[in-house]
């Protein structure tokens, strides 16, 4: 940042930032955090905005691929852009194609090789039985999100109740048999862009400016085209998180505190996983801190489940936040 010689200007940006604060403060006691479902009741600064002029049916190219796609192409449900097949093993028909009408493909929402964007979740390299219980529980109402705003977790809950038995299997061996890799970088810092909400993912303000974090996490795709208008899944996210949070978490998951429970118990020293417990070093921290939430708060309560209740019942949203940046920022 800049630095301002104008006392003026310095009292306005310290006014901005309790302002900021105290919003984000306030919604803790009101319900989910917004900046963790990117559910928002009122609609969101727009800063510069690109005008909708005609369709646009040219075609698309990503570094990297030799292959072209029409923008159609890449958002088409039964059958979404495979940029890379080199990437990942062959998808079985669910997968790529999903199934008329209510199926859409894995692949849109969660990319070909399962690694997800921050609204959704990253599903590859889960244990094949856990992958199997979760459908189960999204399809026995056992699993849902705390925010029924959440749209595309009701598309999710729709999507499991939809599918056969075998259809969950292959999926799950497909998205169980690639490891989970870095794809979030997690950065300390005390500002971030400015940003919007386009269908539960943040993105930064086109010409917008910045603004402090507060007790946020603010996800944003590394390249917003690459991610929001090419699904270009090499192209992976920023999770900007406040200063010291790294810190606060580590001291919470490594400690016997009363607080919680040591992660690493059930999700193994490196938490990248223990049999059938979900790995979750290096995940999407806005994702882990859904999770949390929702488990706390008993919208997700498969039988499974009920095994983190003592680990989140007594923390709060902060505690939340400063566990997740800990998790997030692990190496996979
Ligand atoms: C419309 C987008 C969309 C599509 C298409 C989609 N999902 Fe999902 N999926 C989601 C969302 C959203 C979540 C939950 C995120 C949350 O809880 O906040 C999710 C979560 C999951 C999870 C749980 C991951 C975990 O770590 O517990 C699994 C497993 C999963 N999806 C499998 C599938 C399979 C298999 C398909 C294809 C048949 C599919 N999804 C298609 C959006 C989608
Ligand atoms: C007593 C065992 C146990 C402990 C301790 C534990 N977990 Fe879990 N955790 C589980 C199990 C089992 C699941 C799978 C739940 C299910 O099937 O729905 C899980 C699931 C999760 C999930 C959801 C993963 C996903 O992909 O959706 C998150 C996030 C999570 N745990 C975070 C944590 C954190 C952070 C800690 C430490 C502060 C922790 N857990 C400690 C057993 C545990």
């Amino acid at each position: 940042m800049r630095s301002h010689n104008g006392s003026n200007l310095r009292f306005t940006a310290k006014a901005v930032f309790v302002l900021v604060f105290a919003a984000s403060a306030s919604l803790a006691a009101e319900g989910p955090p917004e900046w963790a479902y990117g559910t928002r009741a009122a609609p969101a600064p727009q800063g510069k905005h690109k005008p909708h002029a005609a369709p646009d049916n040219g075609l698309k190219h990503v570094p990297g691929s030799t292959l072209e796609f029409t923008r159609a192409q890449i958002n088409d449900p039964f059958g979404p852009a495979d940029w890379f097949p080199g990437d990942h093993p062959k998808m079985p028909e669910i997968v790529a194609h999903g199934r008329k009408p209510q199926i859409w493909a894995c692949a849109l929402c969660h990319y070909p090789d399962g690694k997800g964007r921050s609204e959704n979740a990253g599903v590859s390299g889960l244990p094949v039985s856990y992958f199997i219980h979760q459908i189960n529980d999204f399809k026995n109402g056992l699993r849902k999100s705390a925010d029924v705003r959440k749209k595309n977790t009701n598309l999710m809950i729709a999507i499991a109740k939809a599918m056969t038995d075998d259809e969950v299997i292959e999926a799950a061996n497909y998205f169980g048999a690639m490891k989970w890799t870095p794809w979030i970088k997690v950065v300390e810092t005390e500002s971030v862009p400015q940003t919007r909400i386009s269908v539960g993912m943040f993105l930064p303000v086109e010409g917008g400016g910045k603004e402090p974090i507060g007790q946020r996490i603010i996800e944003v795709p590394k390249d917003t085209d690459a991610t929001e208008v090419l699904r270009n899944p090499r192209s992976g996210f920023i999770a900007y998180v406040p200063v010291g949070s790294i810190e606060k978490g580590e001291a919470l998951v490594t400690a016997d505190t009363s607080k919680t429970v040591r992660c690493a118990i059930c999700h193994g020293t490196d938490l990248n996983g223990l049999g059938p417990v979900p790995g979750i070093a290096g995940r999407s921290p806005s994702y882990l801190v859904r999770q949390m939430y929702d488990m706390q708060q008993g919208s997700r309560k498969g039988e499974w489940a009920n095994l983190m209740k003592p680990v989140v019942s007594g923390l709060s949203e902060e505690d939340m936040l400063n566990i997740a940046a800990y998790v997030s920022s692990q190496a996979p």
